[in-house]
C-alpha cells in the first residue's frame, strides 16, 4: 500500500509537484501518467526519500520511507534504469544490491531469470546493454529485496512491443499475488496496457485519476445495432449525448446504458463497446496538452 497524501514540492518559486493525494491499494497496478516535465520523477523521488517535500507526505505499508527498516526489503525502486555503473556486469550490479540489503546470493540467479536476462548477457558490462535490457536488469534489482511495494519511474522505457507484453505479465502476476505497484509513463499506450487505475498529472497537478474503465469510459461507448436511427432516437430520449457516423453511434453513457436502453427499445445489438483508446488518448491529450511545460514532439 502506497499514500501520497497532499504532496508538494517547489524548486524557489517553481512548482515541480503540486498537492497531489493518490493511493495504490496491494493487489493493483497504478499508472503514473503525464507528460514530459509534468512532476512524476520528482514526486517518486520524494517518495522513496531522495527528495524531502517542501509539504504533504507519503507512506509505503504506512510508514515512511526512512522509517522502514531496510527499505529495499518492503519497497523495490527502478527510477532510471539508464544510471547503473557502465562498467559493472549485470551479475555485479545485482550481487551488490544483494550485498547491501542482506539477501543471499541464490536471489541474483532468480532475479536474473524473473526479467530474462541469460546467464550469458548476465556476464556483460553494463554499458554494452541496450536501454531495454538495462530496464530489466533495474527490474531485477528492484525485485532482489522480495518487496510488496514496487515504484518504478518508466519502466517500459526501451522496451519493444514484445518486451512491454513481458512486463506487463510480470506486473501483473505481482499484484495477482498481493503486490502493489506503482509506474510511471510519458506514454498513455504503454500505462493503458498494463495498469488497473490511473493518476494523470499535467504540470505538478493531478488532472484525473481512477480506474481505467472508468476512464476509458470517459470516452463513451460505441455502438452498432440493425436500427442505428431507432436506437439513437431512444438513447436521446433518456438524455444521453449521441453522435453518429456510418460506422455506428458514439454515446456518452457506458455500455451497460446502452445496452439497456436498446433492450428497452426491443433494438438488436450488432456491435457494443467502450470507445476505447480514442476516448483516453482525447482525454489523456485534452487534460494535458494546456499542461505540457515542453513542446511536444512533432
Ligand atoms: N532539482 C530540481 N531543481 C529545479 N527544478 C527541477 C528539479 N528537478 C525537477 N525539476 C523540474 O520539475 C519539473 C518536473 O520534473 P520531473 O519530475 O522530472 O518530470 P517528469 O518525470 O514528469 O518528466 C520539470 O520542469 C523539471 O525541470
Ligand atoms: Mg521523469
Amino acid at each position: 500500500m502506497i499514500t501520497v497524501e497532499n504532496l508538494t514540492k517547489r524548486y524557489g518559486q517553481f512548482t515541480a509537484v503540486d498537492d497531489i493525494s493518490f493511493e495504490v491499494q496491494p493487489g493493483s497496478v497504478v499508472g503514473f501518467l503525464g507528460p514530459n516535465g509534468a512532476g512524476k520523477s520528482t514526486a517518486m523521488r520524494m517518495m522513496t526519500g531522495l527528495t524531502p517535500p517542501t509539504s504533504g507526505r507519503s507512506t509505503i505499508l504506512g510508514r515512511d520511507y526512512h522509517a522502514l527498516p531496510n527499505p529495499a526489503r518492503h519497497v523495490g525502486v527502478m527510477l532510471d534504469a539508464a544510471a547503473q555503473h557502465p562498467g559493472r556486469t549485470g551479475k555485479e550490479v545485482l550481487h551488490l544490491v544483494g550485498m547491501t540489503i542482506g539477501v543471499p546470493k541464490t536471489r541474483v540467479d532468480q532475479a536474473l531469470d524473473v526479467v530474462g536476462l541469460t546467464p550469458a548477457e548476465a556476464k556483460r558490462r553494463v554499458r554494452n546493454y541496450s536501454l531495454g535490457m538495462r530496464q530489466r536488469l533495474g527490474l531485477a534489482g528492484a525485485l532482489m529485496g522480495d518487496p510488496q511495494v514496487l515504484i518504478l519511474d518508466e519502466p517500459a522505457n526501451g522496451l519493444d512491443p514484445q518486451g512491454i507484453h513481458w512486463m506487463r505479465q510480470l506486473l501483473r502476476a505481482y499484484a495477482d499475488q498481493g503486490g502493489t505497484v506503482l509506474l510511471s509513463s510519458h506514454l498513455l499506450h504503454e500505462v493503458q496496457i498494463i495498469a488497473d487505475e490511473l493518476v494523470m498529472i499535467g504540470r505538478g497537478r493531478i488532472v484525473a485519476q481512477g480506474s481505467k474503465a472508468e476512464l476509458l469510459g470517459a470516452g463513451g461507448t460505441r455502438v452498432h445495432s440493425l436500427d442505428n436511427d431507432a436506437l439513437a432516437n431512444a438513447l436521446q430520449a433518456k438524455g444521453f449525448e449521441v453522435s453518429g457516423d456510418r460506422s455506428g453511434i458514439l454515446v456518452k453513457a457506458s455500455p451497460e446504458e446502452v445496452g439497456r436502453a436498446a433492450l428497452d427499445a426491443q433494438i438488436v445489438l450488432t456491435e457494443l463497446h467502450t470507445a476505447g483508446s480514442e476516448g483516453l488518448e482525447q482525454l489523456f491529450l485534452s487534460l494535458t496538452a494546456a499542461d505540457s511545460r515542453e513542446p511536444q514532439a512533432a
